[in-house]
């Protein structure tokens, strides 16, 4: 018998990559996926990795539990996997109701389908390195305390905590991955490595004449999505369900992650780079730096990509998608 899989969130980046290595794997791999009146357009990441095909389509919504319950009680999964979420940080300043029902009160629903429907199943919460924001500890583990400092952060540590409390009280087999910040050329636009490439690209090209960003100063431990997907379910492979930091342990200025982009094309960060105050966040996350040792030893996880092979790849990718175009 084959092992099933749900995936939330599976048309956004981790999705997409976790899919593929699920499918890899032997899995039959459910998404369940919100209804929108423009799916072909929602599923291009799964295209790209020329896996849409393989893909069970469930109709279901984070905010909507009864639709939950049914996909749980229909597939009668072996793992779930929760990345869907409101993920985009800026953006939970102008929506944070929202973000608290899909992103805090989402996950309650997921864990409740599945001890509905499926309590064997073991589940998986991303969890996320903003929860550690003003930062307590200069290398942030699972045991350093969390700060958060966004509506989304918030709204993720609410997440974090019904998922372990879920473990504690029901003796469900969940784990919270709290992942560091991780890219690839399917990043969504918004984010700063991809908005930084895809400008990059696109100035080479003579398409675009500059690039504006925010705060320049801000520090993050940047990693490859394509990696961190096989830690997730490393973690289910486990035992004991437990909590993991997902990081690389090296921390990077926008500025100098954004200097390599620049180099990688023979063009001066300096000529194009200007700063604009509207992108700055009305509360910042100035330095996160991961101490990924716990998965090193329990989960044997390693990262394999630095930030120079990832920045180099997504702006080769943003080449190529432009040049296509
Ligand atoms: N997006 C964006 N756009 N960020 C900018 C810009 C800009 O023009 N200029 C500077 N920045 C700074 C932000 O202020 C932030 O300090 C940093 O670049 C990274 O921003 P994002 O790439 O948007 O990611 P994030 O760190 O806020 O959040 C991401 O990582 C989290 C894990 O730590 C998201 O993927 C979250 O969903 C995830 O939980």
């Amino acid at each position: 018998m084959k092992r099933k899989a749900i995936v939330t969130g599976i048309t956004g980046q981790d999705g997409a990559y976790l899919s593929k290595f699920l499918l890899e794997k032997g899995y039959e791999v459910y998404g369940v996926v919100r209804r929108s009146s423009h799916f072909g357009v929602a599923d291009h990441r799964l295209r790209w990795l020329g896996i849409n095909n393989d893909i069970n389509v469930i109709d279901g919504n984070l905010s909507d539990l009864s639709s939950l319950i049914r996909a749980v009680a229909q597939v009668k999964p072996d793992e779930v996997y929760n990345l869907a979420a409101q993920s985009f940080v800026a953006s939970s300043w102008q929506q944070p109701v929202l973000t608290a029902n899909i992103t805090a009160v989402g996950v309650a629903n997921m864990l409740e389908a599945v001890r509905i429907a499926a309590p064997e199943a073991r589940f998986y919460q991303a969890s996320s390195s903003e929860m550690f924001g003003k930062i307590q500890e200069a290398a942030q583990s699972e045991t350093t305390p969390f700060y958060p400092r966004s509506p989304y952060a918030v709204a993720k540590l609410y997440g974090h905590w019904i998922t372990v409390n879920y473990r504690e009280s029901f003796n469900m087999h969940a784990s919270s991955g709290i992942l560091f910040n991780h890219e690839s050329p399917l990043r969504g636009i918004e984010f700063v490595t991809r908005k930084v490439t895809d400008a990059v690209a696109r100035i080479k090209l003579g398409l675009a004449m500059e690039l504006k960003l925010g705060n320049i100063d801000a520090k993050r431990d940047w990693g490859h999505a394509k990696d961190y997907v096989v830690a997730m379910w490393m973690m289910l492979q486990q035992d004991q369900a437990d909590d993991y930091v997902i990081a690389t342990g090296r921390t990077t200025t926008v500025r100098d992650m954004c200097r390599i982009a620049f180099t990688h094309v023979g063009l001066t960060m300096d000529d194009y780079l200007s700063i604009d105050p509207n992108l700055f966040r009305p509360a910042e996350v100035d330095i996160l730096l991961g101490n990924p040792e716990k998965a090193r030893k329990t989960l044997g996880w390693e990262p394999s990509t630095t930030l120079e092979e990832m920045i180099t790849e997504m702006v080769d990718a943003d080449l190529a998608r432009l040049t296509a175009k």
